[in-house]
């Protein structure tokens, strides 16, 4: 690819530095995915320049104004502390005829919204566990049609906020006290959903019109499965020592026959096109043990920092790092927005 003038947008406090030498740990590990984006852009050739994003739009205009890059590489999880915002920053893109990464303001609006995402996917008659919304502020109403046990997390919220054993509830008083601390503690409406236990499974999706689904990964709960249910809590995601202690691990999914195998990157396809996502997402599902499969959730604009899950399972099929970043760019570029059919 010819070098492009790429502008790379994330939150103000992750800018990386020219250097991360002199950083501690915890630094370089909150600003990792800036640091191997960016090294990435120009190893592969491109001019890149970082812009960190506050809760003002003033200086992203101006900089696209005076230096035109031919692509914004989007790693904005949040705008003004509202994580539902960074929709808002992507359709500023597009009203700027602004060509950029990953996925597209519909998509991020529709996978963002927990709810909204199961609604849409009940009318294509793909399954996502039964539930009911507690609205916060709304008097607590004993669920009829739900069966126990159930799942109690946030809405709206991600990276497993407010999620921990305590998350699944066994009976109707318990059910109300996690509903009310994830009001209290989270702030946000609380999702109830049925607990599916079972495998969990992360599927990689590129693409805007083609699409290429990544292998099966699968989260292994190593010893941790033999105390307490496999879950991917919050301490789980944040808490490097307790992975280690407990042997937890992610990796291609074992023992999955081609067909089956077939069937769930067909699926992953369907959700990807039926959310209307863009560029690349990964898409969260539990599988039971009589091989039905729910949706947790979708994850538009994942984590790919190099080594994590998403670059991994990239790597298990020949892409490497630079060269995922590399299609990343080049399906941003390739991303047609209505501003682009009238040219
Ligand atoms: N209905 C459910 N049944 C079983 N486990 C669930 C359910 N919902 C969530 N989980 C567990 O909680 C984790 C986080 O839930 P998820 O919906 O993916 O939210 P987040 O956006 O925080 O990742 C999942 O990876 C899974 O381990
Ligand atoms: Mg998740």
């Amino acid at each position: 690819m010819r070098s492009k003038r790429v502008l790379l947008i994330t939150h103000e406090d992750l800018v990386p530095p020219e250097s991360i030498e002199g950083l501690s740990e915890k630094e370089i590990h909150e600003i990792r995915t800036e640091y191997d984006v960016y090294s990435s852009l120009y190893n592969l050739g491109h001019k890149v320049r970082i812009l960190g994003i506050s809760d003002r739009s003033l200086q992203l205009r101006n900089t696209i104004r005076d230096w035109k890059p031919h692509v914004v590489f989007n790693l904005l999880e949040e705008f003004g502390g509202i994580a539902a915002y960074d929709q808002h920053v992507v359709a500023y893109l597009e009203m700027i005829r602004q060509r950029y990464t990953g996925c597209n303001p519909r998509g991020l609006m529709l996978s963002r919204d927990k709810v909204l995402t199961k609604q849409v996917l009940a009318w294509h008659r793909i399954a996502t566990p039964a539930f009911r919304l507690f609205p916060l502020g709304r008097r607590f109403a004993e669920p009829r049609k739900l069966k126990f046990p159930l799942f109690v997390k946030s809405a709206t919220e991600d990276a497993s906020l407010g999620i921990s054993q305590a998350s699944i509830v066994e009976d109707m008083g318990s059910l109300r006290d996690r509903v009310s601390f994830i009001h209290e503690q989270v702030q946000s409406d609380a999702l109830v959903e049925e607990y599916i236990d079972g495998r969990e499974l992360y599927i990689g999706v590129l693409g805007n019109s083609r699409l290429m689904t990544l292998p099966i990964w699968e989260l292994n709960f190593g010893t941790l499965s033999k105390v307490q249910s496999g879950i991917a809590t919050r301490k789980l995601k944040m808490d490097a020592n307790y992975q280690k202690k407990h042997g937890i691990s992610t990796g291609p999914a074992p023992g999955l026959g081609d067909s089956e195998a077939d069937r769930l990157h067909r699926l992953a396809k369907r959700i990807y096109r039926a959310l209307h996502l863009s560029g690349y997402a990964r898409l969260d599902f539990r599988m039971r043990s009589d091989g039905s499969v729910f949706l947790l959730e979708a994850n538009a604009n994942p984590e790919i920092t190099r080594g994590e899950d998403f670059a991994e399972s990239a790597k298990a099929i020949g892409i490497d790092y630079e060269t995922l970043i590399s299609r990343i760019v080049n399906l941003g570029l390739a991303y047609m927005p209505e501003w682009r059919m009238y040219e």
